[in-house]
C-alpha cells in the first residue's frame, strides 16, 4: 500500500490494565476511506484497542500515527482534534442533554482547531445534513437523551460523531442490542460514510453486518490479531470462523 493511502498506522501495541496484559502486540493499518472491521469474541481486547487508539488507555509500548503524524501519548481531546471521532460501546450519549445539545456539542468551542475531513476537500456535515441522515432525531430535538430508544440513542451517537467531520471514526459495537431494522440502518450509514470519504474502524460482533460493509476484516483473540483479510477470504476459512467467532460449519 502506498504510504499516502494509509490514514492510521498502528505498530506493535501493548496495553495493560495494571498488571493485566491485554493487547499483546497489535499492528494494523486503516487506509483512507475504508471500513476496517475488528471482530472477536467477548473479552478479547476489541474495546481496549479502541481505548488505546483514542488515548483513553494509553499503550505501554508501540506507536500510532495518523495522517503521518504521531498520535501516541496524546490525550483523548487532542486525538479528537486531529480528526478522529469515537462512538463508544454502549452509546454514551449525554443523557441529561437534549438531542439538539448532544449534536451541537462537538462544534462548540472545545472542538475548535480540529482537522476536519472538510479541510481536506471531503464532505462537510452540518446540523441539517445529519438530521437528514437520521430523520428519527428530527422530531426528538428537544427530548432528553434518556428519553430515546436504544436505536435512537445509537443514531444520536453516530450523528454526534459525524458533526465534527472526522476523517476516521472509531465505532465500538454500534449494532449491539439493536433491533434488526436498526442494524440495517447502521450498515446503511456505514456504507454512506465510506462513500463520503470517512474511514471507519468498526468493532463488531454481528458477523454478517460487519462482512456486508467491511473492506478488510481483522480478528482479535486474546490481545493478538489472528486473521487479516477481505470478507471473502474470511468466508473461505471455516476453521477461523469456527475457532475465533464461534461460527459452526454448514
Ligand atoms: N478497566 C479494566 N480494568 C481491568 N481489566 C479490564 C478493564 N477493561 C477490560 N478489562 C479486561 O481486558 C480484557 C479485554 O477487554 P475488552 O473490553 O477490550 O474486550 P472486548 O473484546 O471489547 O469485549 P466485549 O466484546 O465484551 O466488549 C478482558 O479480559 C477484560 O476483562
Ligand atoms: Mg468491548
Amino acid at each position: 500500500m502506498d504510504s499516502a493511502d494509509v490514514l492510521l498506522s498502528v505498530q506493535d501495541l501493548h496495553t495493560y490494565y495494571g498488571d493485566s496484559y491485554v493487547l499483546q502486540g497489535v499492528s494494523l493499518q486503516v487506509p483512507r476511506g475504508q471500513v476496517v472491521a475488528v471482530l472477536g469474541r467477548n473479552g478479547m481486547g476489541k474495546t481496549t484497542l479502541i481505548r488505546s487508539l483514542f488515548g483513553l488507555t494509553p499503550p505501554r509500548q508501540g506507536s500510532i500515527s495518523f495522517m503521518g503524524a504521531p498520535l501516541t501519548g496524546l490525550a483523548p481531546y487532542e486525538v479528537a482534534a486531529r480528526g478522529i471521532s469515537l462512538v463508544p460501546q454502549g452509546r454514551r450519549i449525554f443523557r441529561h442533554l437534549t438531542v439538539r445539545e448532544n449534536l451541537l456539542l462537538p462544534v462548540s468551542g472545545l472542538a475548535k482547531g480540529r482537522q476536519a475531513l472538510s479541510d481536506q476537500g471531503g464532505h462537510t456535515w452540518t446540523f441539517d445534513s445529519v438530521l437528514h441522515e437520521f430523520p428519527q432525531l428530527r422530531d426528538r430535538l428537544s427530548n432528553g437523551g434518556s428519553e430515546l430508544s436504544g436505536g435512537e440513542q445509537q443514531m444520536l451517537a453516530i450523528g454526534r460523531a459525524l458533526m465534527s467531520n472526522p476523517a476516521l471514526v472509531l465505532m465500538d459495537e454500534p449494532s449491539e442490542g439493536l433491533s434488526p431494522r436498526y442494524v440495517l440502518h447502521v450498515a446503511d450509514i456505514l456504507r454512506r460514510m465510506r462513500s463520503l470519504g470517512h474511514a471507519v474502524l468498526l468493532v463488531e460482533q454481528n458477523l454478517s453486518m460487519a462482512l456486508s460493509v467491511a473492506d478488510q476484516v481483522l480478528i482479535i483473540a486474546s490481545g493478538r490479531l489472528v486473521f487479516k483479510g477481505t470478507p471473502e477470504a474470511l468466508q473461505a476459512q471455516p476453521q477461523v470462523l469456527h475457532d475465533h467467532l464461534g461460527v459452526s460449519a454448514g
